[in-house]
């Protein structure tokens, strides 16, 4: 700046009201140069005190050395260009400080901010279970064929367990499965605790509860959880799981039942898998049938390259679940009429058709939670 502001504009030879106005410009133009270089809190406190400070400022000195030391002709112009200059500097000043805390707001926040785009600590993710995944499988094949899903109590009545399944109280059916009973203490309202309860031996009680509820036509599946008083070994468990199936309607044959097992069977193992039933016994089902597939591992033939098979003992059969058309008897407990109604059921082991797939030797296997085992079948 060539104007001085310690130096009265007379000194500066500053007589007429233009050479006033050109001077406020000149001071006006250092003071936006100025401001331009300042960039932060201080720098913009230091650039305040410059201009406005009080005793000492820009601002002040203009006041005392140009305002008041003008010359009476000059005085209203200086005045009033001295006002537009004030003015004006306020307002530059006031811009920039608005400037000037926003950015400091930023760059403080900034610094706390926390990074949520930053990844976390990744664990490792689980999957089903392989029994799950074989639910699933056999329910998306019963699916396909127009069957719903329904699922049971664990804890049943003996009645749905076994006499309204045909098998009165002492009959010798009950002996393998007569397991697992509990007492209840009576309930917090006093009320008499409910007969006696005991974890299901089957999924079959969902047959009535299912014919209970719904009338015919009725094509359902229920996997579930099931108990036993078996010893464990490589193919028992005193706790495994089973998937009931249940079809009723007014024109259901055997041909429709073995019809519907053997989709089954070929969709699940494959479509050269072969089927056969022999005759059984079930209380519930007349005529009861064991159903048989060709030996998976040997191919049905009983024998591999290193001899007789060891899963089907050279028979080429393995046995895999008990079924049969659902026995007039059982309609009775239902309220449904036999001679109008006819249907097929069956119970399907599943921790031994999952074995039977997978190569799975020993039902144990399902139980331990061996991280080694579950990972091979993510
Ligand atoms: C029943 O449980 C009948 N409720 C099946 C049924 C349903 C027949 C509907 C007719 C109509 P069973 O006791 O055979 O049947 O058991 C069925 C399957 O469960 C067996 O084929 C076997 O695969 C499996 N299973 C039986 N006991 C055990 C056990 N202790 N451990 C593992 N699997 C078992």
């Amino acid at each position: 700046m060539n104007i001085s502001v310690e130096k009265t504009l007379a000194e500066q030879s500053i007589l007429t009201a233009e050479q006033v106005v050109a001077a406020f410009a000149e001071v006006r133009a250092q003071a936006e140069t100025d401001l331009r270089g300042v960039s932060n809190e201080k720098q913009f406190e230091e650039f305040r005190n410059h201009w406005l400070g009080r005793k000492s400022g820009v601002v002040t000195k203009i006041t005392d050395n140009w305002l008041k030391q003008a010359p009476t002709d000059l005085k209203k112009s200086v005045g009033q260009e001295f006002n537009k200059f004030k003015t004006a500097l306020e307002a530059l000043i006031e811009e920039r400080r608005v400037g000037i805390e926003a950015g400091a707001e930023e760059a403080a926040s900034a610094k706390d901010r926390v990074d949520l785009s930053l990844p976390g600590v990744m664990r490792a993710l689980g999957s089903r279970h392989l029994i799950r995944q074989v639910f699933q499988e056999i329910e998306d094949i019963f699916f396909s064929i127009g069957f719903s899903v329904v699922e049971g109590p664990e804890i049943e009545t003996p009645y749905y367990n076994f006499e309204a399944l045909n098998i009165p109280e002492f009959h010798p059916v009950r002996d393998d499965m007569d397991t697992f009973y509990m007492e209840l203490p009576p309930s917090s309202g006093g009320k008499a605790a409910p007969g006696q309860l005991l974890l299901r031996t089957h999924t079959s009680p969902m047959q009535i509860r299912t014919m209970e509820k719904q009338k015919p036509p009725v094509r359902v599946i229920v996997p579930g959880r099931v108990y036993r008083r078996d010893n464990p070994d490589a193919t028992h468990s005193f706790a495994f799981h089973q998937v009931e199936g249940l079809a009723v309607d007014t024109d259901i044959t055997f041909c429709d039942f073995t019809g519907t097992i053997e989709y089954f069977v070929k969709q699940f193992f494959g479509p050269s898998v072969k089927t056969r039933f022999r005759p059984s016994y079930f209380p519930f089902t007349e005529p009861s049938v064991e159903f048989d597939v060709s030996c998976v591992f040997c191919g049905g033939s009983g024998t591999t390259s290193s001899g007789t098979c060891g899963k089907c003992k050279g028979a080429g059969w393995i046995e895999l679940f008990g079924a049969g058309m659902v026995d007039p008897a059982v309609y009775g407990f239902v309220g449904y009429d036999p001679k109008k109604v006819s249907g097929f059921a069956f119970g399907i082991g599943i921790d031994r058709l999952a074995m039977l797939k997978y190569g799975i030797d020993d039902i144990q296997a399902f139980f331990q939670n061996d991280v080694r085992f579950l990972k091979q079948f993510p």
